[in-house]
């Protein structure tokens, strides 16, 4: 275990820059570094790195954090392991204090389990290649479903003979003990071989070593059930395994997209084909560990659905979770009376990438128009229809995608957009209030070295490596133009427009910010982020208390709904800001740094003014005729004014940064 002075002692040391450059390549813009994003596929660099507050984030994906919060996300490991990692690099010795009795027990009981698994999926792999009966029954079998050899080797398949004692008497020869048997499920509780007469499939965790197994009978139509499966242990934790991960998450974060089935069959014939990033939740609901494994990977789920509209319904119901996580979530319907691995047989694996790129749908709308059909026109059923739908879209963090939503949501329901707007935003703002309650609450932030669960899926990172300050940079993605800056100034004036700004001179926050601004404030690329500006300022003119209330509860739809989003938005300050002290000895809490934020914003926005005036002038430059000297001289002359402007409130942004 690491001390925690030495883990302090990492994150003080480790450079953001240092780190990341190791593996992407980095470079300057402003006070920032930009690359292109190793976390997911991107032809225009979006991942950006700022050395100033030792921190990444990449506006295409999402992904965040700090030194080590990369390396556990780019080199898959846990997060002792991921600080280890750092520690060799800037040579900082670890001298891992000693683990308690019971720690060193608890590993070395998870060694022995991944022994014992080991050895036994050694033995019904030998069973199934070395025995008449395995390869008679077993690997026939196998063959007979269309599985080659080297498959079969690779997802650990087996066979588990048809007699008592096969198993227990070979394992306890070699020194295992019979309970330990009974403990993993390889011996039943009559001290036989738990797994008789079936197939075998192995199932891994992350890093390939095998935690469980399942058993499938041969025979059709069998009384016993089809699949047995391995009980819980300390290292098999069915809702935070994933059957295929292992095999599945290169492709998984090549492709950026993770494919969801429910069996393991569907798995290994998906993968044997070519289709690699695909993982199974083995027959149950997704559950919130398993989305956050998937997470890990990729932000796009794509869940291939068999089965009938009643079942697909149902499943349907566990989804609102997934969007919670931000993730996007598709969804395919697999033709009746077909699983994947049957209609990928049937079709081929050309045609059956093909029939899943085509079909995939957006969850939101495919469950709108899924629902909407079982209406009929009934109005009252339509009614709890919306609630439903609103129910889906509120949960979905991004305000973008949210308005997209309930465009095309209203369009497919026929409905005034109005409706849905309002109804969205009540549930949005009831989110929002209980998020705020529970933040007030200050849950303790426990920062955990040791990997709690299954070892295979390591501990969270602790929350306020989740999400951050708004690190400034390019916004490709959700806004173009000077909409970032204009975004973020409504944000601030929404958020801490009446606050104080300078206590002598009785200012507040809006004061400062419009009395900055109030020139340009037509120039606003943005309507919405405008109409907030004016609207402050027009309180301020009316003499009018500003709070962020007043703009919630704003009788014109469109404003309450942007104060909604303003403040729902991702760039949100942590809430366990408190307690990380590292970067912030100096400083005050987010809560009250408003006037840094408020300056760096200001400048921000003057900045890309002035650039779009440098960018405006240097083109008229190019259009001058060359014997027009005159004019020549009066746009250089205006040319290099602009520039001194630019350097000077560059200048300024480095200090506000670097302050
Ligand atoms: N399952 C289970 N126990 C059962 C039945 C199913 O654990 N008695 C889980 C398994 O993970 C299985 C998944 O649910 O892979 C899906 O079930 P099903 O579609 O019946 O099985 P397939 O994987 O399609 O198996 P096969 O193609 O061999 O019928
Ligand atoms: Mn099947």
């Amino acid at each position: 275990m690491i001390p925690q002075k030495t883990v302090q002692e990492i994150l003080e040391t480790a450079k953001i820059e240092d780190v990341i450059q190791d593996f992407v390549n980095l470079r300057r813009r402003g006070v920032n570094m930009i690359g292109l994003c190793p976390f997911h596929n991107e032809k225009t660099p979006s991942f950006t790195v700022s050395p100033a507050k030792n921190i990444f984030k990449c506006f295409g994906c999402g992904k965040a954090g700090d030194p080590a919060k990369f390396i556990m996300e780019h080199e898959h490991l846990s997060y002792p392991d991921s600080l280890r990692y750092l520690a060799r690099k800037y040579r900082i010795e670890v001298q891992e204090v000693e683990l308690t009795p019971e720690a060193v027990a608890q590993q070395q009981a998870e060694e022995s389990i991944y022994i014992l698994n080991e050895y036994a999926r050694q033995f019904y792999q030998d069973q199934l290649f070395e025995t008449d009966m395995g390869k008679s029954i077993g690997l026939s079998y196998f063959k007979g479903r269309g599985f080659r050899e080297e498959t079969i080797r690779k997802f650990g398949l087996g066979y588990a003979p048809n007699e008592y004692e096969a198993f227990v008497k070979k394992a306890t020869q070699a020194g295992y003990k019979l309970d330990f048997l009974k403990k993993l499920g390889l011996a039943s509780q009559y001290d036989k071989d738990f797994f008789r007469n079936r197939v075998m499939f192995t199932i891994f965790n992350l890093s390939g070593k095998p935690i469980a197994f399942a058993g499938r009978i041969m025979e059709k139509d069998a009384k016993a059930p089809k699949y047995i499966n391995s009980p819980e242990t300390e290292i098999y934790v069915k809702n935070k395994n994933l059957y295929g991960a292992f095999h599945a998450k290169t492709a998984i974060r090549k492709a950026d997209e993770c494919i969801l089935v429910e069996g393991y069959t569907d798995v290994i014939s998906l993968h044997q084909a070519g289709i690699e990033n695909v993982v199974a939740s083995s027959g149950t609901s997704l559950t919130e560990g398993q989305i956050a494994l998937i997470k890990r990977f990729t932000p796009n789920i794509k869940i291939l659905y068999d089965g009938d509209a009643a079942g697909v319904k149902a499943a349907l119901r566990g989804l609102d979770m997934v969007l919670e996580q931000d993730m996007n979530v598709r969804v395919v319907l697999i033709p009746d009376g077909h699983d994947p691995d049957s209609y990928l047989q049937l079709v081929g694996a050309t045609a059956f990438q093909a029939f899943i790129d085509e079909q995939a749908k957006d969850f939101i709308l495919f469950k709108t128009n899924l629902l909407l059909a079982e209406t009929k026109g009934d109005p009252v059923r339509k009614a709890g229809l919306v609630r439903d739908i609103v129910d889906s879209i509120s949960r979905v963090p991004d305000p973008f995608k949210r308005s997209f939503y309930v465009k095309e949501c209203a369009r497919v329901m026929e409905l005034e957009e109005e409706v849905l707007i309002s109804e969205t935003n009540k549930v949005v703002r009831q989110i929002l209030q209980k998020r705020d309650d529970a933040r007030r609450k200050k849950p303790e932030v426990k920062v955990n070295i040791v990997p709690e669960g299954d070892g295979e899926f390591p501990m969270e990172a602790p929350p306020e490596f989740e999400d951050y300050m708004p690190v400034v940079g390019p916004m490709e993605k959700q806004a173009t133009g000077h909409e970032f800056q204009e975004r973020d100034i409504a944000r601030i004036l929404v958020e801490a427009g009446g606050k104080i700004y300078d206590e002598k001179e009785n200012m507040s926050v809006a004061e400062f910010v419009l009395g900055s601004i109030q020139d340009v404030l037509e120039d606003f690329d943005n309507e919405s982020y405008k109409r907030i500006a004016k609207e402050a300022l027009q309180l301020l003119l009316d003499k009018q208390p500003i709070n962020t209330q007043y703009f919630i509860g704003h009788n014109d739809q469109v404003i309450s709904e942007l104060a909604v989003d303003l403040l729902h938005t991702p760039w949100e300050y942590s809430p366990g800001w408190a307690e990380r002290e590292l970067y912030l000895s100096s400083q005050k809490m987010p809560e009250e740094n408003f006037n840094k934020d408020s300056l760096s914003a200001l400048l921000q926005f003057k900045l890309r003014k002035i650039i779009r005036l440098c960018e405006k002038n240097q083109q008229q430059l190019k259009a001058v005729p060359s014997d027009d000297s005159s004019q020549l001289m009066r746009l250089l002359k205006v040319q290099m004014k602009l520039n001194e402007m630019r350097n000077e409130v560059m200048k300024q942004v480095g200090m506000v940064v670097l302050k």
